[in-house]
């Protein structure tokens, strides 16, 4: 096993939602499959993680998403008619999301929730702490949050999440966490975590997002954690827990994040992600760029 410079080695990537919002296009497709430009969403989540020194890589499935595990796999057959087509750049573009991490499935049977998800790693990740990556938040590389996060999880032991600051009229969306301030400015100390609170019963305006480095204790803390909010094991409510120890598991803290996120689990979100992005690639962009101008001044016009 290659552990990193830190010992964090594994990322584990809930996959098994059913991707509703996304119904048809959902129906027989997992969501984490959904393009984003020309790479499904869920392989820019793995090239985060690779990206932040984790290239083992297990993903918590379900049924239906059996395109997941192929995605990462090779396909001869493919690269074989590129092959003797001559066509390099596509075979390379084939071979890059088999050649990435190593990649381990585990099924979650039930849905029963992110916690329960997250309690499936278990076996596979022991006693080291591990990053979870949720593959609806998209984290543009080139503001490297995980990293981040890493460090801090050297610095101060425990737990790290990753926390945004979003609309008071936002936060009923996320999970909220109460914090206190460290001597460093991205850093907080969170003392307190409601999943999904309504708007008054927020305890601040930072926003709980998809990227965790847990300590192994949240496991045992899981095996106990009650079905909460949406009468699911919520891994909001674990975080709570070991929030309040200073021992064991905790403490935990937030890096406070302020670059480039998009949520692709929401539809419009997904949308503006794709825009975005495409307008940035250099070989999409400078056409992409000129039509979308084009297209809005017709329409800003009509
Ligand atoms: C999950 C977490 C929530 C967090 C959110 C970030 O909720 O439970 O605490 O704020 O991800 O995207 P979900 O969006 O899966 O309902």
């Amino acid at each position: 096993m290659t552990l990193t410079r830190t010992g964090i080695s594994k990322a584990v990537i809930p996959a098994a939602g059913l991707g509703t919002r996304f119904l048809p296009a959902t129906k027989a497709t997992p969501k984490e499959m959904l393009p984003v430009v020309d790479k499904p969403a869920i392989q820019y989540v793995v090239e985060e993680a690779v990206a932040a020194g984790l290239s083992d890589v297990l993903m918590i499935t379900g049924r239906n998403k059996r395109p997941l595990e192929d995605h990462f796999d090779r396909n001869y057959e493919l690269e074989e008619a590129l092959t003797r087509k001559g066509d390099a750049s596509r075979l390379a573009r084939v071979r890059e999301s088999s050649d990435l991490a190593t990649m381990h499935y585990v099924r979650q049977g039930a849905p029963q929730g992110l916690g329960h998800a997250v309690l499936c790693a278990e076996p596979h990740v022991g006693d080291q702490p591990f990053a979870v990556l949720l593959g609806d938040d998209l984290i543009d590389p080139r503001d490297p949050l995980l990293a981040r996060m890493i460090t801090v999880q050297q610095q101060h032991g425990g737990s790290v999440i990753a926390l945004m600051e979003v609309d008071p009229e936002q936060i009923h969306l996320y999970g909220s966490a109460a914090i206190l301030p460290t001597p460093d400015p991205d850093v907080v100390r969170v003392t307190g975590l409601i999943e999904k609170p309504e708007p008054a019963q927020a305890p601040s305006h930072y926003a709980v997002i998809g990227r965790y480095v847990l300590d192994p204790a949240v496991f045992d803390v899981l095996r106990k954690t009650q079905p909460g909010c949406g009468d699911e094991i919520q891994l909001t409510d674990a975080l709570r827990e070991l929030a309040e120890r200073d021992d064991t598991g905790g403490p935990v803290h937030g890096v406070v994040f302020t670059g480039r996120r998009y949520d692709t689990g929401d539809r419009g979100d997904y949308l503006r992600a794709i825009v975005r992005l495409a307008c940035e690639r250099e070989d999409l962009g400078p056409d992409f760029r000129t039509w979308l101008h084009t297209y809005v001044t017709q329409e800003m016009q009509a």
